[in-house]
């Protein structure tokens, strides 16, 4: 080490930024908690609303607050049209991802609370930003096949209606329930790369929508959020269970990722990852041949990778595994995977930028120059 260089934490490892009381991961013992509720408990018994309100209220809502936390969300389910105009022209080249982003970033253009950051506004925002998020990621998916739009249904509930407006048609009780508790399970997760990037944006009290945008943008790297895609096209190319062993140990050795494991927290197998495969198991025998394919192949690759890194390098399953053959189940193409997390996402994101804002300051860490100085200028004619 040289004399007077700072202790560098690279990836902020290890590095806390401030206190919370939204969520606790404990990655040893792989146990996850929302407002101090297991996520298990959650999953099994709760809705993605109510899950929605106890992370922007702090508690679990009165049967009337969830009543109007729910009608709130409800209202706020229609695209405004210029904002679908600008979905149409990108949906067909652009990915998802990137047509989420921009269609977020320009909501501020039909919202007149967009810079009132009280925090009766930024509760409002959040609602908006919940059922927006949802809302455009569904038409995103219909209009870059040349689908209709189809216009929210406000007798369903949050997820049924994001699974109605993107396949035009009701789930069924059992599919709206998957994909409610695949929002839950995706609704927060403390301080990861997209939530602090949404926090560093809003520390500089930029608005709501402008840290969401930043959340998305950071949301979408193959080693965040856009995860899940790379997982499930990892299961598609190894095309069959009895190829999976030579495509691992290939990959081991040329020190390749693979996607949908390991974790910077979780050194065992991530609660979430737990649930997700135990609905995978849930639905093989009334699913597809297709969706029972990709789970044989899911489930060998599961178990070489226990044996190859888990115990050993503590490299384990995460939320973004099993994920895919979930997905594809419920009708939803991969590179859908990741606009879904970000709409269930959308959420944590908000609390956590209204908890920041409570005692603000502006995020701004150093980085150690290790650059020249007193450099001479050498005109351009000359260099
Ligand atoms: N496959 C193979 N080896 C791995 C993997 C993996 N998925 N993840 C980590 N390793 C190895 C890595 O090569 C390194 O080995 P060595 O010590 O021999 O150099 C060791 O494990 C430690 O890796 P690291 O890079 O220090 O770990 P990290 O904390 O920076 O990485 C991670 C965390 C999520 C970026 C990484 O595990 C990864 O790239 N996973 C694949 C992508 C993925 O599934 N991401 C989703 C994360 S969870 C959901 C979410 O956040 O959205």
């Amino acid at each position: 080490m040289m004399a007077g260089r700072p202790q560098i934490n690279l990836g902020l490892e290890g590095v806390y930024f401030d206190e919370s009381r939204i969520c606790k991961v404990d990655g040893q013992k792989g146990e996850l908690y929302y407002m101090g509720y297991p996520i298990a408990e959650l999953a099994a018994r709760s809705t993605y609303e109510e899950v929605c309100y106890l992370l922007l209220y702090g508690k679990l809502p009165k049967r009337t607050e969830l009543g109007a936390f729910t009608s709130q969300l409800r209202e706020s389910r229609q695209i405004p049209e210029g904002l679908l105009s600008l979905i149409r022209s990108m949906a067909k080249k652009a990915h998802p991802m990137d047509t989420l982003r921009t269609a977020i970033s320009a909501l501020p253009a039909y919202d007149k609370e967009a810079y009132d950051n009280s925090t009766a506004a930024n509760l409002r925002k959040s609602a908006r930003l919940i059922s927006q998020t949802a809302s455009i990621t569904a038409a995103i998916g219909r209009l870059r096949q040349n689908k209709v739009y189809v216009t929210p249904d406000n007798t369903l509930g949050h997820a049924e209606n994001f699974l109605y407006m993107l396949n035009g048609s009701r789930p069924s009780p059992k599919e709206a329930r998957i994909m409610d508790t695949m929002m839950m399970l995706h609704a927060e997760h403390s301080s990861n790369a997209s939530t602090f990037t949404t926090i560093a944006a809003g520390s500089t009290l930029s608005d709501m929508y402008a840290a969401v945008t930043a959340g998305i943008a950071a949301l979408k790297g193959p080693l965040h959020g856009g995860a899940d895609e790379a997982a499930l096209r990892m299961v598609r190319a190894i095309g069959d269970p009895g190829n999976a062993e030579r495509y691992i140990d290939q990959a081991i050795a040329k020190k390749q990722r693979i996607m949908g494991f390991g974790h910077r927290i979780y050194k065992t197998y991530d609660p979430r990852a737990k649930i997700i495969r135990s609905y995978l198991l849930e639905l093989h025998n009334t699913s597809s041949k297709e969706v029972r394919r990709l789970t044989g192949i899911a489930l060998k690759v599961e178990e070489l990778m226990v044996s190859k890194l888990g115990k050993q390098k503590g490299i384990w399953p995460n939320v973004d595994f099993f994920s895919g053959p979930v997905y594809v189940a419920a009708g939803i193409p991969a590179d859908l995977f990741t606009p879904l997390f970000a709409a269930s996402r959308v959420v944590g994101w908000c609390s956590h930028m209204m908890e920041y804002w409570r005692s603000n300051r502006l995020i701004r860490p150093l980085d150690y120059y290790t650059g020249r100085l007193n450099m001479r200028y050498v005109p351009i004619s000359k260099r």
